[in-house]
């Protein structure tokens, strides 16, 4: 299996680790900037005795190297500085995204490829019309993320173990993001059992701006930790084929009544990708939101091609 990562930044060395360390495949790293990807990895492969693992690791600076990948993960793109949204990202990122889809498009065209660039729900988007790959095939990370922000933020509030709490977050890995309390569940029970409403509001609003929140404490970058065990998290899933339910920007056609857009929803994961995108039964007002979310993810993502 070879597991390839564009972009040998934090967010594309660390998972590089990650996945590595778990023995899911023979991983690639790639980053344009010479020696970036090689020297990360000469570093990677050093601690292979100290954590006790054969781990197969390597890097390049040649996006050809991408030739055959059964998974490709795409981080490369600029991440935030302090006060700017995801979506002013959108320009440069989409330049360096078009390259990079392309080629995956002409060397990798069997691969499975998980977009975690931001804007990420545009930029899934795009790739998808890029490549031409099936929506199956190609998809985004940024929910599965919030959602372990919104787990981890419940978890602190209730003083409980992070794996009581089953939570839920779908719609746009940005401000339209929808963290749903009325699916959010401590061992079994409703999270408005255990607390208010105005308490509840509150972590939904930390959830929002937890990313924002990060930036503006770094001055420089974005996160890196929870990101990239999202994805390891992910690729595992495809790697052993659990078939578990994760939160994904997936392509949506007439799901939710979203038709021709990309936006987040929970799917059912497996050894082929996307094999379900699991329906919610969500009130008016979280429909009408998660529409919106979508629609402009569409007219963003036409404007690109325009
Ligand atoms: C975040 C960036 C990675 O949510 O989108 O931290």
């Amino acid at each position: 299996m070879k597991i390839t990562i564009i972009g040998a930044g934090n967010v594309g060395s660390l998972t590089a680790m990650r996945i590595a360390a778990d023995g899911l495949g023979d991983v690639l790293l790639i980053d344009v900037v010479k020696g970036l990807a090689l020297g990360k990895v000469l570093d990677l492969e050093d601690a292979r005795p100290l954590l006790k693992s054969n781990y197969s690791i390597g890097g390049s600076d040649d996006i050809a190297q991408v030739k055959d990948s059964d998974i490709v993960v795409v981080t490369a793109g600029l991440a935030r500085k302090p006060g700017m949204t995801r979506e002013e990202l959108l320009a440069k990122n989409a330049r360096i995204l078009k390259d990079v889809c392309l080629k995956i498009k002409e060397l990798a065209p069997e691969a499975i490829v998980i977009i975690v660039t931001n804007p990420l729900d545009i930029m899934t988007f795009y790739a998808l019309k890029i490549t031409g790959f099936k929506p199956s095939r190609l998809f985004g990370m940024g929910i599965s993320l919030d959602t372990a922000r919104f787990i981890n933020l419940i978890s602190q509030e209730l003083h409980l173990p992070t794996t009581d709490i089953e939570a839920l977050v779908v719609g746009a890995h940005g401000e339209g993001m929808l963290p749903l309390s009325n699916f959010t569940k401590v061992k079994g029970v409703s999270l408005d059992e255990f607390i208010s409403d105005e308490k509840i509001e509150s972590l939904v609003s930390r959830t929002i701006n937890r990313g924002a929140q990060i930036v503006a404490n770094l001055g420089t970058g974005s996160a890196f930790f929870a990101p990239s065990a999202a994805i390891a998290s992910i690729v595992k899933t495809i790697v052993k084929d659990e078939k578990r339910t994760i939160g994904l920007c997936s392509y949506l056609n007439g799901q939710y009544g979203i038709k021709d857009s990309c936006i987040g929803v929970p799917c059912r994961l497996g050894k082929n990708g996307i094999e379900q995108v699991i329906e919610l039964d969500l009130s008016d007002v979280q429909l009408v939101q998660l529409a919106k979310s979508a629609a402009v993810v569409a007219q963003t993502t036409t404007q690109l091609f325009a």
